[in-house]
């Protein structure tokens, strides 16, 4: 299995404290049958803008270091880009380390509360770049609470989804484990990862949550599908997205629609 979006690397922002916290970790996500971690250290426009040699000697040294200590984990190079309507043109220039970098995805967080008026358009620049934006935990998201038509836009403007796994396995309430089984039905989760930030609590644990969306009834079909697309976007494969369902809406809201 392959983590897209995980906070391994040490002594970087709220990520592992140390390069034995990343061991932990690895040692945990190694149990869990995951064979390839993304390192996304938050990159953050005039706060954290961590630039890509950097990351990728972080992720050489623990490579290393998984290596001397017997651990069967990948680390390949990435991070977790905070939106802004100037993104896209920072990664033209060079600043921004893309999935794998690989130049075909970036991992992008949005602001909590609030939704951005601009997000549609730095969907737009990326995809003429030939970039693919991977929202980060789209269920995380307050704005995203009863609204599943803005997912919706956001997948028909080309970007894809990700959920983490410990929304699934209840860390953050009940509420909004229920909102990734619903997204998922309605084929707007693409991607499944750990944003684990250390070995206890938010750690590198995927299996758990494949197995409750499976009690949750959904079709085996589309966990394999989202499992499989870890590996499509490591490897900067094209991803198949599946045709969104946008929900219904009450007859309410046909009657009193202006
Ligand atoms: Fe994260």
């Amino acid at each position: 299995m392959v983590d897209i979006h995980c906070h391994i690397l040490p002594e970087i922002d709220d990520g592992a404290a140390d390069i034995d916290t990343s061991l932990e970790m690895a040692q945990i996500a190694q149990k869990d049958g995951i064979k390839t971690i993304v390192a996304t250290p938050h990159y953050i426009e005039y706060e954290s803008e961590i630039s890509k040699d950097f990351i990728k000697n972080k992720c050489d040294l623990l490579n290393n270091y998984f290596l001397k200590n017997g651990i069967d984990v990948k680390i390949l190079p990435g991070c977790e880009a905070y939106i802004s309507h100037t993104l896209p043109s920072k990664y033209k220039e060079g600043s921004i380390m893309s999935i794998s970098d690989n130049g075909k995805y970036i991992l992008v967080e949005l602001p909590m509360v609030e939704f951005p008026s601009y997000v549609e358009d730095v969907i737009f620049e990326f995809k003429l770049m030939g970039v693919t934006p991977i929202i980060a935990h789209i269920e995380r998201y307050k704005y995203v609470d009863d609204n599943f038509d803005l997912v919706y836009n956001l997948i028909k403007k080309g970007a894809l989804m990700q959920v983490n796994s410990t929304s699934v396995t209840g860390l953050f309430g009940n509420k909004i484990a229920k909102k990734v089984a619903h997204l998922t039905r309605l084929n707007m989760v693409h991607l499944i990862a750990s944003d684990a930030h250390t070995a206890k609590g938010r750690s590198p644990h995927i299996v758990d949550s494949l197995l409750i969306l499976k009690d949750s009834g959904i079709d085996h079909e589309v966990i394999d599908y989202i499992v499989e697309n870890g590996y499509k976007v490591i490897n900067g494969l094209e991803i198949d997205v599946r045709e969104p369902v946008l929900k219904k809406k009450g007859i309410f809201h046909k009657l009193f629609r202006t």
